[in-house]
């Protein structure tokens, strides 16, 4: 990890009023060094192991995106999407929303993100029918409460600066009966942290599942393209950083998912049925 990561880490640990600024610099970055439109996900990817799991078909256009996209249909595996009204937040480039909406058949699916030039960016390059975007916090969602059959979160919520206010909009904004479908990282420092934050949310705990192998394991299959795209799209004063995001081998990430230090997490709540 080279010292401008150090910088960034330090600062995010030690002030959370300043860390959702930071990270928002950092997508902005992103999504201006992505000229060509192929950071269309930005998470670490899901592998099923040892052949287990049923197999994605995707059309040719989405195949290089593979194990990114079937993180998305991993964590919506145990809901039926068709003819629901889902959120994405923290949705990035809006790949996973765009997937969701051809493959599963939501009636209305929206993503959401803080980044405005993500957001803007995402208007311009999908065109479905039951997708749109918007711009918004986490932590102050801007819709009605009980808008959302299901509300999706992955590899963002260790950007917020609370995770209990965020959870707070998520139960807010989801019908009764309703799901939220969650996968990020923590280091195994935070995991009881979490736990209770879950615990204190309001909403049932249904499924808490350590997926870290699958995701590691994305990892070692997505390194050539990751790598390639570091190599074209990076200067390397930002190598070192960008890789630890984007997880390429050797990497702290890779590192520390490798350790199990860090433990990828897949749960699922729901909001009771009666308010
Ligand atoms: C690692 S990316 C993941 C994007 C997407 N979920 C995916 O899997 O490709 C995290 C996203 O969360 C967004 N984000 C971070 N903090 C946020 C906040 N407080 N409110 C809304 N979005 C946020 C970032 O702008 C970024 O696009």
């Amino acid at each position: 990890m080279n010292t401008l990561a150090r910088f960034f880490q330090l600062a995010c640990k030690t002030s959370p009023r300043i860390k959702p600024s930071l990270w928002k610099l950092f997508y902005q970055y992103l999504v201006r060094m992505d000229r060509d439109n192929e950071l269309l996900f930005m998470n670490y990817g899901f592998a099923h192991l040892d052949g287990n799991g049923s197999k994605l078909v995707l059309e040719d256009a989405d195949q290089k995106h593979f194990f990114c996209i079937q993180l998305y249909h991993y964590v919506t595996s145990s809901v039926t999407l068709s003819n629901s009204d889902a959120l994405d937040i923290g949705c990035g480039r809006g790949g996973g929303p765009s997937f969701l909406a051809r493959y599963l058949g939501p009636r209305r699916m929206v993503g959401l993100d803080f980044s405005k030039k993500a957001v803007d960016f995402c208007a311009r390059h999908y065109s479905h029918p039951a997708l749109s975007f918007s711009h918004g916090k986490a932590e102050a969602l801007p819709f009605e409460e009980s808008s959302f059959d299901f509300v999706l979160n992955i590899e963002s919520s260790r950007c917020y600066s609370s995770m209990s206010g965020f959870l707070d909009e998520v139960r807010r904004v989801l019908r009764p009966g309703g799901r939220f479908l969650f996968a990020d990282f923590r280091h195994k420092n935070e995991i009881p942290a979490l736990r209770k934050q879950v615990a204190a949310s309001g909403l049932k705990l249904v499924r808490w599942e350590r997926i870290t192998p699958n995701v590691f394991r994305a990892l070692e299959l997505d390194h050539d393209r990751k790598y390639d795209l570091l190599k074209k799209k990076v200067p390397p004063l930002l190598t070192p950083m960008v890789a630890d995001f984007i997880g390429t081998k050797g990497s702290s990430i890779y590192r520390l998912l490798q350790s199990g230090d860090n433990e990828y997490l897949h749960c699922v709540l729901q909001k009771e049925w009666r308010a």
